[in-house]
């Protein structure tokens, strides 16, 4: 019960940061439509033909049914509803938008420079990549398991498949050899797709990195992907910007599926913390089908607890989470420096922008030689600082912009700034400033080797060739201080009904691979869009020495013998496993996988919160070797996280506060034989730590087995202490307007709308916006409007169903739910949110709130 000193400095240390959380919407009118399995669909098609137009109708054994598009917003929701007693008619689903990740661009190539590298790894080569030493993907190469003939399929941006490392061609023989683009390059979510055969990523890049990770064949830059034998199926959902919308995921999904893929894998998801979600149901009855699926976590995880993201929640999908890579790659340009006069030698930079370094040969001069300096070039130079037009001024990254840093020296003449960086790697720095010509980034290392030189009394002289022809040198640096960790982005479970979320960890985070030719040919990358697509490789290096694609089957190998990881905040790590909640089962390993002879009946166990808790679950161990084994049972904690600490919203991470209190299991048995080909039944109950259940504290670890015949196996646990139901879902339930994005809440005196009863006007008009911010996630959102104490019903928007923990906005244009317009006067807007697991048909179990008053008024 002791909280340990060492755990509470981790709260201690870390900058509590602010995420900016966003608004969740989704598509007013837009509705996906699943028809009963036996009914003829005719009857729906003459139903809604006059209401609205079918965007895109599915047959398929997976799901059959239809995308509409309502013509009168006021009405959709009812006539959605209406749907429901249509005999046809199975589920019927709002739909929403999924945008491409936002995973971090550490660097991309240039065009030109592809040609200038020159280092080629074929196959059979030793597999020296960090994240395929990471994950044991180099001892399967070892063997020559490259997942050859195994159907991959990637659902993203499309592949450039014109990449001579992502095979230079698309169809039957090709590396990429199937595929579609739903979308076209101008879909945005919101606009019409324009599908056709070729799905080309020229402009977005996402799904050629995915694809690359892989299985980019031997290239310049001396990797390859982790199954680099597979055939690629590319399906495009993404234009060149914007989102994708549920009905464009499942399209793509039965697409992949019905051409016969293997595997299907999709870096794609938004916040969610629930499995209902029409595209999350569909992949679930993928992987029932026996095709597995992997979908990355989510890059949420400065929200903490409970942000885990849709389609990765769903039922029986595998979640992936990131690792940090342990060595982090920077691709950079090469020119010589020379100290004191001796020889020349190599150093790499990225180039910033400008680039004009052809030909500069000057000495380096530094504002600060303390390479710990953390704001050096920050402050203006003092007044006796020399004439820089003759020297390249040297400046360590940080505290302030590149602009200012440039600035300042260029106060004092500079035309020339190399920068070193303050974390590993290099970063393409820009620095628009008048007469600067150019700017760079070497690495910490070089940096700090030459300020030391500097500060010692020699000359530093930089010789720098033309970056337009200059060698390229891929550059490594070991990544000590995150690296072998999750990332600190990685989305944390687990979902609002206790299922376990993630299920797997795969490194993710700066992952070097392809990029479209036009957008450089090579880029590093930082994501759990990183992370899945290496899993989904995994599964086919598993599948092919196992011999089978059962997706339970992998996912459990892979879980048990998984390894989980220490804690790290960003910062270093703690002497405590990370939690469950945010690793899954730890790092995976492909080849202990592939070969272990043990199977355990399940891939994690889930004790559900204290209103649900179950005290006793069962895991089967099966044994598939040739002799008896003999396991010794055993269970190491992972850190308890609290959710809450002060108030109703979760804690950001770092911030989270942790404990090393953990639950005690016991087993029926400490130590079990089962006979070769045989399975015996371990009986596992929990008592949960005694910890503050109104803090919903998510308790975790992992039981152990270690078997006589090597195998080494840990099972990951999980359980809440508090009720999920009686959590607080409504924050707030406030007013903003309509034209703020950031749905802001309105706090001057100014609650005036000036509405219009046509159509013409309504994109300049401020519209009134009922936002519920929700605290947790509810299955079911109402939003009505209100006259004095009575309520004139429902506002276009209302209801929403399964929303996330995020701010969720309906707009209102002065329609009542009969078509008419509310008359001009003072209203306000009342929320309903169900809590978890609540009977929406009982007021009490509703959280409810009311905005402050508005006015409308027509024009
Ligand atoms: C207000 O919303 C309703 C429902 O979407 C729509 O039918 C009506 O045209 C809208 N009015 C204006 C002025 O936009
Ligand atoms: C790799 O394959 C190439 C071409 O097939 C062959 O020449 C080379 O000897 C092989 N190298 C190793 C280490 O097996
Ligand atoms: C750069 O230095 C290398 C030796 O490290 C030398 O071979 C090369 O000629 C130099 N390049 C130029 C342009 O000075
Ligand atoms: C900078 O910090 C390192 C590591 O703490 C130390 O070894 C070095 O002496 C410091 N350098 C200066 C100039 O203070
Ligand atoms: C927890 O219990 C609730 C209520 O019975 C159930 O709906 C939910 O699926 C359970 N969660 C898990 C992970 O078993
Ligand atoms: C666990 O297994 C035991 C022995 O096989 C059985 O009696 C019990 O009902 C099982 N419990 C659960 C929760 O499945
Ligand atoms: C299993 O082996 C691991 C690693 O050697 C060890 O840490 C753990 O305590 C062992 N567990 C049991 C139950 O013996
Ligand atoms: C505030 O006042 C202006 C001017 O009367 C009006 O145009 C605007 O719609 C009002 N309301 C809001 C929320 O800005
Ligand atoms: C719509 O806006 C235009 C341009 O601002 C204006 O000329 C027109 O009168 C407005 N129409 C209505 C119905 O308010
Ligand atoms: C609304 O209800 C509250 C509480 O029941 C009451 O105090 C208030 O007078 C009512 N207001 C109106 C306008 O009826």
């Amino acid at each position: 019960m002791v909280r340990s000193n060492l755990l509470l400095s981790l709260l201690a240390g870390a900058a509590f940061t602010e995420a900016a959380r966003p608004v969740k919407n989704f598509i007013p009118g837009r509705f996906i439509v699943e028809f009963e399995d036996a009914e003829d669909s005719t009857e729906f098609s003459s139903h809604v033909s006059s209401l609205g137009e079918t965007i895109r109708t599915f047959d398929s054994s997976i799901f059959k049914g239809a995308s509409i598009s309502f013509n009168d917003l006021a009405t959709a929701e009812s006539e959605a509803s209406n749907l429901m007693s249509l005999r046809s008619v199975k589920n019927v689903w709002q739909q929403r938008l999924y945008s491409v990740p936002n995973d971090e661009v550490i660097w991309t190539g240039n065009p030109n420079e592809a040609s200038q590298i020159s280092r080629r790894q074929a196959y059979n080569e030793s597999d020296t990549f960090s994240p395929h030493v990471m994950t044991q993907v180099d001892k399967l190469r070892a063997q020559g398991i490259v997942g050859t003939g195994i159907k991959v399929a990637v659902i993203d941006t499309g592949i450039d498949y014109r990449h001579p490392a992502l095979g230079g061609c698309f169809g039957p023989g090709c590396l990429v050899s199937y595929g579609y683009d739903i979308v076209g390059d101008d879909y945005t979510g919101a606009n019409t797709p324009k599908p056709d055969d070729d799905p080309w990523d020229g402009c977005a890049g996402h799904g050629s990195h995915v694809a690359g990770i892989i299985a980019a064949q031997a290239n310049e830059l001396g990797f390859t992907g982790a199954a680099p034998g597979v055939t690629l199926g590319a399906y495009r959902v993404f234009g060149c910007d914007g989102s994708a919308a549920d009905d464009v995921l499942i399209e793509a999904y039965l697409r992949a599926y019905d051409a016969g893929s293997n595997i299907i894998t999709a870096s794609i998801g938004g916040s969610s913390g629930w499995s209902e979600a029409p595209w999350s149901v569909v992949v679930s009855r993928i992987v029932e089908q026996g095709v597995p699926c992997t979908v990355s976590a989510g890059n949420s995880g400065d929200y903490g607890l409970f942000y885990a993201s849709t389609a990765a929640d769903g039922k029986k999908v595998t979640a992936i989470a990131s690792f940090d890579n342990t060595q982090s790659p920077a691709l950079l340009v090469t020119s010589n420096y020379s100290v004191d006069g001796g020889a020349d030698q190599q150093f790499g930079y990225a180039l910033g922008e400008p680039g004009a370094w052809a030909g500069v040969n000057l000495p380096l001069w530094a504002p600060s030689t303390n390479p710990n300096d953390t704001a050096g070039g920050c402050a203006a130079y003092p007044a006796d600082t020399p004439d820089l037009s003759g020297k390249i001024v040297l400046i360590r990254r940080g505290s302030c912009t590149f602009v200012q840093k440039a600035t300042n020296a260029r106060a004092f003449g500079a035309k020339y700034i190399m920068f070193y960086n303050n974390v590993v790697g290099a970063t393409a720095a820009a620095a628009a400033v008048d007469g600067i010509l150019a700017v760079g980034m070497t690495t910490a290392a070089t940096g700090t080797a030459w300020v030391n030189a500097i500060a010692a009394g020699s000359e530093v002289v930089l010789d720098m060739l033309d970056p337009e022809t200059a060698p390229v040198i891929l550059q490594t640096t070991p990544n000590t201080v995150t690296g072998g960790y999750a990332s600190t982005y990685t989305s944390w479970g687990p979902t609002f009904e206790a299922d376990v979320k993630p299920q797997l960890s795969s490194p993710g985070g700066n992952i070097l691979s392809t990029y479209p030719v036009p957008l450089g040919s090579y880029a590093v990358l930082s994501g759990t869009s990183m992370a899945c697509p290496l899993a989904a490789a995994v599964y086919a290096l598993v599948a092919e020495v196992r011999g089978t694609f059962d997706p339970a089957v992998i996912e459990k190998l892979l879980s048990s013998t998984s390894n989980p990881q220490l804690l790290n905040d960003g910062t270093g790590a703690y002497p405590v496993l990370a939690p469950v909640a945010q690793q899954g089962s730890g790092l995976i390993q492909a080849y202990d996988a592939a070969y272990a002879s043990t199977l355990l009946s399940t891939s994690s166990l889930a004790f559900n919160d204290t209103d649900n808790f179950v005290d006793t679950l069962n895991f089967t161990i099966s044994n598939l070797g040739t002799e008896d084994v003999t396991y010794d049972i055993a269970t190491v904690g992972a850190a308890t996280g609290y959710t809450f600490s002060t108030t109703v919203y979760p804690d950001n991470f770092p911030g989270v506060e942790f404990d090393d209190t953990f639950a005690t299991l016991e087993f029926s048995e400490a130590k079990v034989t089962v006979a070769a080909g045989a399975s015996s039944v371990v009986q596992v109950t929990v008592t949960p730590p005694a910890l503050d259940a109104k803090r919903l504290p998510v308790y975790s670890g992992y039981i152990t087995l270690n078997g006589t015949n090597g195998d080494s196996l840990s099972l990951p646990y999980q359980g809440i202490v508090g009720s999920l139901h009686s959590t607080t879902v409504l924050a707030e339930a406030y007013l903003a307007g309509s034209t703020d994005t950031n749905l802001a809440p309105i706090t001057s005196g100014n609650t005036s709308f000036t509405l219009y009863k046509t159509n013409s006007n309504t994109t300049a008009a401020v519209q009134p916006v009922a936002v519920a911010d929700l605290a947790f996630g509810s299955p079911l959102v109402k939003y009505e409007v209100l006259s004095g104490n009575s309520s004139l019903g429902e506002i276009l928007g209302s209801p929403i169903y399964y929303a996330s923990r995020d701010p969720h906005g309906a707009a209102w244009n002065g329609t009542l739910a009969d078509g008419s317009y509310a008359p001009a006067g003072t209203y306000k807007f009342q929320i309903s949110a169900l809590h978890i697991f609540g009977d929406a048909s009982d007021k009490s179990q509703y959280d409810v709130g009311t905005t402050s008053e508005f006015t409308i008024s027509y024009a």
